[in-house]
């Protein structure tokens, strides 16, 4: 049985507790949040009993009974609240982006080794099922050789979007506490994890960020990408506020087409549907096919990565992503994050290791 401790029970723990509430081999012993609401009332949703609910993590880090910590607070506080949970010897599943530096990002690796516990980057797109399917499609030579990826984020709003309380749009548009902006920084890790997922890390990143509703959105953007193989990528991220769409999370819709030798395959959605075709297409010998034999609700990518964790730590297997994995991501994103800064392409920086 691995027993889990959640720190930080706020808009995106819901969908994580359901990973751990469903598995037969896992179960939610403690809960830590400074808002007494938060803690008590999704412990109590969750089964945990009025004394294992802390407001203070370390409280939390302290129990016997907590095997791994499921880290899900704002950025800032990452790095620090995973390497203390390393420091108490329990394994650790963080949010991602695992930190907002690359210097963070090595120390917590660092430290994971040095304290032996299995530490992974909680990335969950690339457990959606569609991306899961797009990658079978690839590794089976349906669409040959990648040549380009594209990706879209398109904000909108939706009457049925789960609420996001005003304290979880705060901390993120304040760079300070989020590493980047909410859509190109934030959001934008899901987008850089998935072509790091089927191209792997970028080696030139080029990026405009625009700014909307007096600089609280990084949108609209655009960001573009090469990698080693001479495989090019896109994020193009647009805000449209009166974009009505079709979802239970965020008002947001996803979309990817990836490019090969000789094919195509679309993912069509992810937080959100928009478009009225199966969840993956793929375009080969003139020939077009739709792929909807698969759960599509955004809350399975969750389901399967808390899966994915409970299942490495049980088996002894490496997590997904792995801090160094983790890492390349972290390192694509703010590379993105220079290069508007700079105006001029940038290097995504690899781990003093691989230099
Ligand atoms: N994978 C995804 O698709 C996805 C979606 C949303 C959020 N996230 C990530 O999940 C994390 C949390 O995001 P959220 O949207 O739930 O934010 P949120 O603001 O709703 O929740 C954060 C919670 O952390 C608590 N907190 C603050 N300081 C704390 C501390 N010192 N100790 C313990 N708890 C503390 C807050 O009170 C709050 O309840 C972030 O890393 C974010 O990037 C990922």
């Amino acid at each position: 049985m691995i027993r889990v401790g959640i720190i930080g029970c706020g808009r995106i723990s819901d969908l994580h507790a359901q990973a751990y509430l469903e598995h037969p081999e896992a179960v939610i012993t403690a809960v830590c949040d400074p808002v007494a609401e938060n803690r008590d009332t999704r412990g109590a949703a969750w089964g945990v009993a009025g004394q294992a609910r802390h407001a203070d993590y370390r409280d939390l880090l302290a129990r016997d009974d907590v095997d791994m910590v499921e880290i899900l607070v704002p950025h800032h506080l990452h790095a620090q609240v995973a390497l203390d949970a390393m420091d108490a010897g329990k394994h650790v599943s963080l949010q991602k982006p695992m930190s907002t530096s690359l210097a963070d990002a090595d120390a917590m690796i660092a430290r994971a080794a040095g304290r032996d516990v299995v530490f992974k980057v909680f990335e969950n797109f690339v457990f959606y099922p569609p991306v899961q399917r797009a990658k079978e499609l690839v590794e089976a030579g349906e669409i040959g050789e990648i040549r380009g990826i594209r990706l879209k984020s398109n904000p909108g709003w939706s009457p049925t979007a789960w609420e996001v309380p005003a304290a979880a749009s705060a901390w993120r548009i304040d760079p300070e506490q989020c590493g980047g902006g909410p859509l190109v920084f934030d959001d934008g890790h899901h987008k850089f994890a998935i072509a790091w997922h089927f191209l792997g890390l970028a080696d030139r990143v080029h990026a405009f960020i625009g700014t909307s509703y007096d600089g609280l959105i990084d949108a609209p953007s655009l960001v573009s990408w090469t990698h080693p193989d001479g495989a090019v990528g896109s994020l193009e991220v647009v805000h449209s506020p009166e974009l009505k769409l079709d979802t239970v999370h965020y008002a947001q819709d996803d979309r990817v087409e990836i490019t090969g030798t000789k094919g195509v395959i679309w993912v069509t959605r992810g937080h959100g549907r928009m478009l009225n075709v199966a969840p993956v297409v793929l375009h080969r010998d003139g020939v077009t096919t739709g792929y909807d034999d698969m759960p599509t609700g955004w809350e399975t990518s969750f389901i399967r990565s808390g899966r994915h964790f409970v299942d490495a730590l049980l088996n002894g297997t490496p997590p997904a992503l792995t801090g160094e994995q983790g890492r390349e991501v972290l390192a694509f994103a703010l590379a993105a994050q220079e290069s508007a800064r700079t105006g001029r392409a940038a290097t995504p920086v690899r781990a003093p290791a691989e230099r």
